[in-house]
């Protein structure tokens, strides 16, 4: 019910954005950002896939949708430039759902994927009535801390050494935020 109440929802606007289902027109986006080191640091390091692999991978995301699942979005700015991807994943039996988002390099730093989170935000509490919104993080991934505490998440747990980073083969933890709908403020 929330998954197809979110699709009718779909195409979300907001001011500089339009966020879309992800489909295979995201080709060149994630083939650029796949070799990104400061995009890829803190999710396994830099991908190295062919365009097939990636073409396969998008197809897969994009039939999520038909299948009634809200699953990923591709953010666009107004001119019709692919800038990232986000996403609420939605556990409708215990009404709440995780927020995802990875931007290209070139466009952090401008408040695009707050702007994307703010919308994912008022889709998932006004719209959609959920009780709570969350998302885990690598503990020296600083950028997307900030970004969650500007957005009025607070931090609810540590999970000590859950993630293994395989190219410095060292253990770090993840830091588990979470915002509740009482506690959201538009
Ligand atoms: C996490 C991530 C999305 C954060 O991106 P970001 O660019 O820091 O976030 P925003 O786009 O909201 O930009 C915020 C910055 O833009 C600035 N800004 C500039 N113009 C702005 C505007 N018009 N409105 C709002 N902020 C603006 C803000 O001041 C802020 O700067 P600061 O970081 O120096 O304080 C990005 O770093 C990323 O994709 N990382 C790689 C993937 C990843 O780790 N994902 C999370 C896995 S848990």
């Amino acid at each position: 019910m929330l998954n197809e109440k979110m699709i009718s929802l779909l195409p979300f606007e907001t001011e500089r954005l339009i966020i879309k289902p992800t489909s295979i027109d995201d080709i060149e986006l994630i083939l650029k950002m796949d070799k990104q080191e400061d995009t890829q640091r803190y999710l396994g390091g830099i991908k190295n896939k062919t365009r097939e692999e990636r073409i396969a991978f998008l197809e897969k995301k994009n039939s999520k949708f038909k299948d009634g699942h809200a699953g990923s979005l591709t953010v666009y700015l107004k001119d019709g430039t692919p800038i990232g991807f986000t996403g609420l994943s939605i556990d409708e039996d215990n009404n709440n759902a995780s927020i995802s988002y990875i931007f290209d390099s070139d466009y952090t730093g401008k408040g695009y994927a707050s702007e994307a989170c703010r919308k994912l935000l008022s889709i998932g509490f006004d719209e959609l009535g959920l009780n709570k919104i969350y998302a885990d993080v690598i503990s020296d991934n600083n950028r997307s801390k900030v970004l969650l505490e500007r957005l009025g998440f607070t931090l609810e747990g540590v999970r000590r050494e859950a993630a293994y980073i395989k190219n410095t083969n060292e253990y770090k933890d993840f830091l588990d935020y979470g915002l509740l709908k009482k506690e959201y403020k538009k």
